[in-house]
């Protein structure tokens, strides 16, 4: 069983959904606490009624983002947690902590990476007047929405599409693919070789998934 923080700062749907995944008896990972940097975070509340424990990290209470980054690997060590869901955390995470985690991270982001890092995507995709958008579950590198891919989901922009329906539409595909995406990690099912991520033939999601074949 792989023992996992999730790092939040919002409204937390994805956390719900691997949530809703750990609470299944056959997942091989469970939530271990939720810390979050935003003391208002409606992702709190999630977790709260799911009885998971929670932790305010708030990074306006620190000098500097080393001495709150060492706040929040504090509450890690104290809940035994070995590996990191980003869930809509809103902070940098500086290369001396992705790098005390490396390979242990992974993060949710709403595009085709490496299109569209950053914020404010579908609003971006739909500029560029790309034919595709979707969302992307990638391990944690310390350049920003950067690192191996390890499962996307892919939809269609209809001529129709506003950024906020398209959002709303990736996130259906995002809550589908980062329960998929820990599951596979937590089974050991992916390795990393140079900035690629390997997924193990065996451990592949055979269902409900629009994603790239096994590598491997
Ligand atoms: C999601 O769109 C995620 O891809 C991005 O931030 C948003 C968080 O939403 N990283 P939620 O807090 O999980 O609802």
């Amino acid at each position: 069983m792989l023992n996992v923080a999730v790092l939040i700062s919002g409204r937390g749907s994805n956390l719900q959904s691997l949530i809703d995944a750990c609470a299944s008896p056959d997942y091989p990972a469970r939530i271990v606490v939720v810390i979050s940097n935003n003391p208002d975070a409606y992702g709190l509340e999630r977790a709260r009624l799911a009885g998971i424990p929670t932790s305010i990290v708030n990074h306006r209470e620190f000098e500097d983002r080393i001495s709150f980054e060492n706040a929040i690997d504090d509450e890690l060590k104290k809940y035994k947690a070995k590996f990191i869901c980003l869930a809509g955390f809103m902070r940098i995470l500086d290369a001396r902590f992705v790098n005390r985690w490396k390979d242990r991270i992974l993060n949710i982001h709403p595009s085709l990476l490496p299109s569209f890092k950053g914020l404010h995507t579908q609003e971006r995709a739909l500029e560029a007047g790309v034919r595709f958008t979707g969302c992307t579950v990638h391990i944690v590198r310390p350049e920003m929405d950067e690192g191996p891919i390890i499962l996307q989901a892919a939809l269609a922009v209809d001529p129709e599409d506003n950024a906020e329906n398209l959002s709303a539409k990736v996130l259906e595909l995002e809550h589908i693919i980062y329960p998929e995406a820990l599951k596979l990690v937590a089974m050991g099912g992916v390795s990393v070789s140079g900035n690629k991520a390997i997924i193990k033939k065996a451990t592949y999601p055979t269902e409900g998934l629009i994603s790239p074949k096994p590598l491997s």
